[in-house]
């Protein structure tokens, strides 16, 4: 009898230690013990939160140093207790990821604020939201090119749905942030929720088998529709020849840029023309419609299209005079009567500032930070545009057309085959020259004409930035929520 019953506790001691260690190897159930406890202080808010760090998000990850999530959480959630309102079961999940120039990316920590300056991060957390920041894969790595960045960003929205019943927060309420090419990763995360064109990839990095589709998106100045930004770059920039380029490198996980001057060759003012003459028919194939009036270009790049821009760019130079800037600084701009009432464009334009050569993002020579993200294991850098296929310099190849469209959020914001966010805060600064002023317009029309609820503005003078709004990002999020 007694011989039974060790041979029966031994039984089940070896069950409990294959489920427990199958657990630990799987990599996606959330350990609500792996935490450590710490304050973080503003001002007068402070919160204590749990921290967990460094989680690996999927079953078979190929590169742990990005596939990893720093997750905060009030630590109240885990005593029944409220912070700014909300609860364990209530509270939305900020998704912050820190991608910049298609490098691959660390998740955000909360080391980076102090008291005077809030990250984006530090303000969700003392405003009651669960912190969700993933890494994801990027361009200087062989097993980081396109489709990695937005892969992992969906095996870690399906990591937190997968968990939603053991950890606090809502999955259903995952608002997503980004800057730059984090912010058209933001987008296209949003966009494309629960496509079948990314599964193959998640299954091979074992995501939670759950879905990735999200509650709301944020993206500031979105580096995106990478097709059609060449064109778009010259339909502004075309006849303004002087450049301030700049390089992106990465020191500490730190996108850093340098500037160099200089004035398009001939060729390349030549390059600048071609591209400017393929954009109306963009345009005017998409079939945009603003308050009843379709937006359209002619020939020379004039029409509907771009005096709905520039009346964007007038109510931003509207806001920033009513909150006192001194805008007769600005001799591009007509004041009547206490108000912005016209944009002289190409001066706008020049004062703005040409930064890239054409073809802005496809390279004839294919040496941008975009031929980067398009190349593959075998070759560091391909082309994904039909212009730079065609005159680009012998020997260079073209990415496929379907990993081309799996980076484009364009391609989902109005299909049946994907569930997009319904939610969608766009921002470009008006001195931002890293991408047209149209490539964010578009999505924000297109997202507008699909049914979504599009808040989108070009903040005044603000350059290639984000988070620099938060109470007015978080009033946004938070009247989303309540
Ligand atoms: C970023 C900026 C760029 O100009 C670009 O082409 C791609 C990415 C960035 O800051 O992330």
């Amino acid at each position: 009898m007694q011989k039974l019953l060790i041979l029966i506790f031994s039984i089940v001691l070896l069950f409990c230690a294959c489920v427990s260690g199958g657990k630990a190897r799987n990599g996606i159930v959330f350990d609500p013990n792996a935490y450590e406890e710490r304050t973080f202080s503003a001002g007068e808010k402070s919160v204590r939160y749990r921290a967990y760090e460094n989680i690996v998000y999927v079953k078979n990850p190929v590169d742990t140093d990005y596939q990893i999530m720093n997750i905060y959480i009030p630590s109240a959630y885990f005593s029944g207790g409220q912070v700014a309102g909300y609860n364990a079961r209530t509270a939305p999940i900020f998704f912050p990821n820190a991608v910049g120039g298609y490098m691959p990316g660390k998740p955000i920590t909360l080391a980076d604020s102090d008291g005077k300056n809030v990250s984006a991060s530090a303000y969700a957390l003392l405003h009651g939201f669960v912190v969700a920041s993933p890494g994801a894969r990027g361009r200087t790595s062989d097993v980081g090119r396109a489709p990695s960045c937005i892969v992992d960003l969906k095996a870690a929205v399906r990591y937190l749905r997968y968990n939603d019943r053991i950890m606090p927060g809502d999955a259903e309420k995952i608002v997503s942030n980004g800057t730059s090419a984090g912010g058209a990763l933001s987008a296209l995360l949003g966009a494309s929720g629960n496509s079948s064109d990314y599964e193959p990839y998640l299954r091979a990095i074992g995501a939670a088998r759950t879905r990735d589709d999200i509650f709301a998106v944020s993206a500031y100045c979105p580096i995106t529709d990478l097709e059609h930004a060449d064109a778009a770059y010259e339909w502004e920039f075309n006849g303004c020849n002087d450049y301030r380029k700049m390089d992106i490198t990465m020191l500490d996980y730190k996108v850093q840029r340098t500037y160099v001057t200089g004035t398009l060759t001939e060729d390349e003012q030549s390059v600048s023309s071609d591209l400017k003459s393929l954009f109306p028919l963009y345009i005017n194939n998409l079939k945009l419609v603003s308050n009843g009036t379709p937006l359209l270009l002619n020939a020379d790049g004039n029409g509907t299209f771009k005096d709905a821009i520039a009346l964007l760019v007038i109510d931003s130079a509207n806001k920033a005079l009513a909150s006192g800037v001194d805008m007769s600084q600005y001799d591009f701009l007509t004041i009547e009567n206490g108000k912005v009432t016209a944009v002289d464009f190409d001066a706008y334009i020049a004062y703005r500032g040409r930064q890239k050569l054409p073809p802005a993002f496809d390279a004839l020579d294919g040496s941008s930070g975009e031929n980067n993200l398009f190349g593959n294991k075998m070759l560091e850098f391909r082309h994904f545009t039909k212009y730079g296929t065609e005159h680009g310099k012998a020997g260079i190849e073209t990415a496929e057309t379907f990993v081309i469209k799996m980076m484009n959020p364009l391609n989902y914001s109005n299909s049946t085959a994907a569930v997009s966010a319904k939610y969608w805060r766009i921002r470009h600064g008006t001195k931002d020259s890293d991408t047209a002023l149209a490539v964010p317009f578009i999505l924000s029309s297109k997202l507008e004409a699909a049914g979504f609820s599009v808040d989108f503005a070009y903040p005044w003078d603000k350059t290639h930035s984000g988070d620099y709004d938060l109470d007015e990002l978080f009033a946004w999020i938070t009247g989303l929520c309540r």
